[in-house]
Parts: structure tokens; C-alpha cells; sequence
């Protein structure tokens, strides 16, 4: 067990930094897929290092009792952990709302049933396109006809538990996401897309474009769209929420490096959200870590209420005292907290930066030049097939690098 500390004890704007509202819980690094658009670091979390059904079970504890809501299951693959079960358990036990962020590999209707039994409130499958070929391409392994199959299995259950076994269940719902990854590679058949998944009833669709960390920033000249399939794909989601309205809600917001202002990563550093990764080092973002001097506490040494009110890697650049201008001066500090402090030290080695995705940042040349780089060459490429992934990853190895699994 960590060892407690009083989260009162430092000064007056410390403890009354509000409480977190999540936790994200990258509970394994290890996973089927090879996704090239993944932001998961290039330096992956060990198997062995990974945190034990135990730690986890207090991890939940603690956030349950700081006050936080949700509990994010996520990875790698969440299902590569053979104690998800457990795991889901002791997060709704403690008070949260889970919520599985899966490929559904790993999955299948028992064990389904099983995790909802155990608490589980929501799951998210992505899916990589809506053509078999493109998708497995994307994805570095043939996973899509069983995303198909399992997302059926999901709408079954949902009808079962309601209509036909309330009493088993509880009559409890299982809420449904399907998340598309969108890019250069897959954008122009964003209609075939939507059209696709609205087949597999989700509530919630969530058209998410891919964000330039980990092996999507070293795959970013074959995953940045150009402003032409931008453009359309604007209008796509525009037709699909209106023709979609009351049935499939669409959550989509436009790609970084085409705002003319950043986002507000994480809701703000240090402001909403704890990410824990399998090795029980917390971060106030999942790209944490690319930061330099900066150094993250383990669950397995101090508890979560220390580390969020105390640490100095949570309090680095919480507020505005560390802004430079023009963020220090700008209207919109309070709500876009100046950008992504990671994306900034990626693209200009300065984690105090204005992010560069800022339309009024000094750097902002970086993003333009890269944007002009990609509306200069011609859109997408034709999926490959191969016989296996290494083979795969010797054919498109001038276009993309797979991701690779931890040892
Ligand atoms: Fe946000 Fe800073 Fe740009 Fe203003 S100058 S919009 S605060 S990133
Ligand atoms: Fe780290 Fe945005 S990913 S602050």
C-alpha cells in the first residue's frame, strides 16, 4: 500500500485544487492490434511491470473516494488483462461508472455477460473503416469481420437484458459507443463509414481524427488529411447528425492542425482527469512522459490524493503562472489552457510553448509547414494485403511503422 499522506497539509490554493473527475486506466500496454494511428508512447510498458489485480483494486478505492465519476478502461487492450472482470468489479464498487475502451478482441458474448454482471456501464469499439481490407490494413491484423460480429452480440445483449431478462440483469443498460480513428488513409470513405456502423445501432457514434503522439506523430505523413477531404468530411458529418438527429448522436471535432486555436488538452493540466499506466505511474496526460524534467509518482509508493494535490508533476503547469505570452495575455487561456503542453515539446522541444496548432503562436509556422506538406501530394494509398504481419510490415515499411507489443 502507498503510503498516506494528508492532502491538506500544503498551501491554500493546493487544497483547493477541485477533485478530479476521472480515471483513465491504461491497465495494459500488451495488445492484438497494431494500429499505426495509435498514441500510445513508443516506449511501451513491460508485461511484468504491470500493476496487480490488488493495486488496481486500491487504485479504484482511492478514486472513488477523491470523488472521482468515471472510470476509463483502456490499454493497449483492456481484455488482455484475464482479471478484467475483477478489475470492473472493484471500479463499480467503488462508486464509478465504467466504461471499456476495447477493440473486442478477446471478447465474446460470455464473457460479455460476465463483465456486465460485474458493473461494466459502457462500451466503446472502434473501428478502423468500413471495408474489410483497409480496415485490417490499418490495424496491422484481421480484426474487423469479429468487430462486426461482436458489435451484433452487443445489440442482442442490450435487446435481451431489456426486453426479455430484466430480472437476471436488473434491467441495467449497457450504453454503446463505436469510435472511428479518421486520417489521410481512411477519410474519403467516411460516408460508407457512418452508414456502416448506424447498421450496428450504437447510441453514439464518435468521429475522432487522429491526434500527433507516439506512433501517430511518427506516422503522421501518411495520416494527416488534406484540406479537400477535410472539407468534405465536414460537410458528411454535418448531413449525417441532421438525418441522424434523436437516434445516433455524432461527436466529431475538427483535427488540430486545421483550428485555428489548440484544444483544451485533458480539460487542462492537472484540472479534470488522473491517467494511470500499467506500471502505476500517474499522469496528467497520456503523453506525459515525452516531457523532460518532469518526473511521475507511482501508485505503488504514494497515494492519489497526494499525487494530485501535491506533486510536482501535477502542479508543473496547473493555472497560469507558467503561461508565456501571447497565452498569458489571451482571452482564451481559460479555456484552452494555452494548448497541449506534450504537443508543444514535440514539435518545438519547449514544453512552456504556446502549442503550435495556435493560430497566434510564434511557432505556429511548424503546423503550417506540415499541412502544406500534406496538401501537396496526392491523398491516400491502396491497402496492402500480406500473409502475415511481418511480411505486412516489410511491404508498407516506406509508408508507415505498425505498433509494435511490449516485451
Ligand atoms: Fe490559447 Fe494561447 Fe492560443 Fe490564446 S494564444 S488561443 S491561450 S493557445
Ligand atoms: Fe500531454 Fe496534451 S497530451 S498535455
Amino acid at each position: 500500500m502507498p503510503q498516506e499522506t494528508n492532502p491538506q497539509s500544503g498551501s491554500l490554493q493546493r487544497a483547493s485544487v477541485p477533485n478530479p473527475l476521472a480515471l483513465i486506466a491504461e491497465v495494459t500496454h500488451r495488445c492484438p492490434l497494431h494500429c499505426v494511428y495509435c498514441s500510445n508512447p513508443l516506449e511501451l510498458a513491460g508485461t511484468k511491470a504491470e500493476l496487480s489485480t490488488g493495486e488496481w483494486t486500491s487504485v479504484f478505492q482511492q478514486s472513488g473516494k477523491l470523488g472521482m465519476l468515471h472510470a476509463h478502461f483502456t490499454g493497449g487492450e483492456p481484455l488482455a488483462r484475464t482479471d478484467l472482470t475483477e478489475l470492473i468489479a472493484a471500479a463499480s464498487a467503488a462508486g464509478l461508472y465504467t466504461n471499456l475502451i476495447t477493440s473486442g478482441i478477446g471478447l465474446n458474448e460470455s464473457r460479455l455477460q460476465t463483465l456486465v454482471s460485474a458493473g461494466l456501464d459502457h462500451i466503446q469499439i472502434s473501428f478502423q473503416d468500413s471495408r474489410e481490407e483497409a480496415a485490417n490494413w490499418i490495424a496491422g491484423a484481421k480484426a474487423h469481420a469479429h468487430k462486426i460480429e461482436l458489435s451484433r452480440a452487443i445489440r442482442r445483449h442490450k435487446v435481451d437484458r431489456n426486453e426479455i431478462d430484466e430480472k437476471k440483469t436488473g434491467g441495467k443498460n449497457l450504453a454503446f459507443t463505436v469510435n472511428l480513428v479518421v486520417h489521410r488513409q481512411n477519410l474519403d470513405h467516411l460516408e460508407d463509414m457512418i452508414a456502416f456502423i448506424e447498421q450496428l445501432s450504437p447510441e453514439r457514434i464518435e468521429i475522432a481524427h487522429t491526434q500527433y503522439y507516439g506512433w501517430a506523430l511518427a506516422n503522421r505523413a501518411a495520416l494527416l488529411p488534406t484540406r479537400a477531404q477535410l472539407e468534405k468530411a465536414v460537410a458528411i458529418v454535418a448531413a449525417a447528425e441532421k438525418r441522424l438527429a434523436g437516434r445516433i448522436r455524432i461527436d466529431s471535432v475538427v483535427p488540430d492542425y486545421y483550428a485555428k486555436y489548440p484544444k483544451a488538452c485533458m480539460g487542462g493540466w492537472g484540472r479534470r482527469l488522473m491517467l494511470i499506466n500499467p506500471s502505476g505511474k500517474v499522469l496528467p496526460c497520456h503523453a506525459a512522459e515525452v516531457l523532460p524534467g518532469l518526473s511521475f509518482e507511482n501508485v505503488r509508493e504514494k497515494t492519489l490524493a497526494w499525487i494530485w494535490q501535491e506533486s510536482p508533476s501535477f502542479r508543473r503547469f496547473r493555472g497560469e503562472d507558467w503561461m508565456p505570452e501571447p497565452c498569458r495575455s489571451c482571452d482564451r487561456r481559460t479555456e484552452d489552457f494555452g494548448g497541449c503542453r506534450c504537443q508543444a515539446f514535440l514539435l518545438t522541444t519547449d514544453a512552456t510553448a504556446t502549442d503550435p496548432a495556435c493560430s497566434l503562436a510564434p511557432s505556429h509556422g511548424i503546423v503550417e509547414s506540415a499541412v502544406r506538406e500534406a496538401n501537396a501530394s496526392a491523398a491516400s494509398t491502396r491497402p496492402i494485403a500480406a500473409s502475415s504481419f511481418v511480411q505486412l510490415q516489410k511491404q508498407t515499411a516506406g509508408l508507415w511503422s505498425y505498433r509494435t507489443n511490449p516485451e
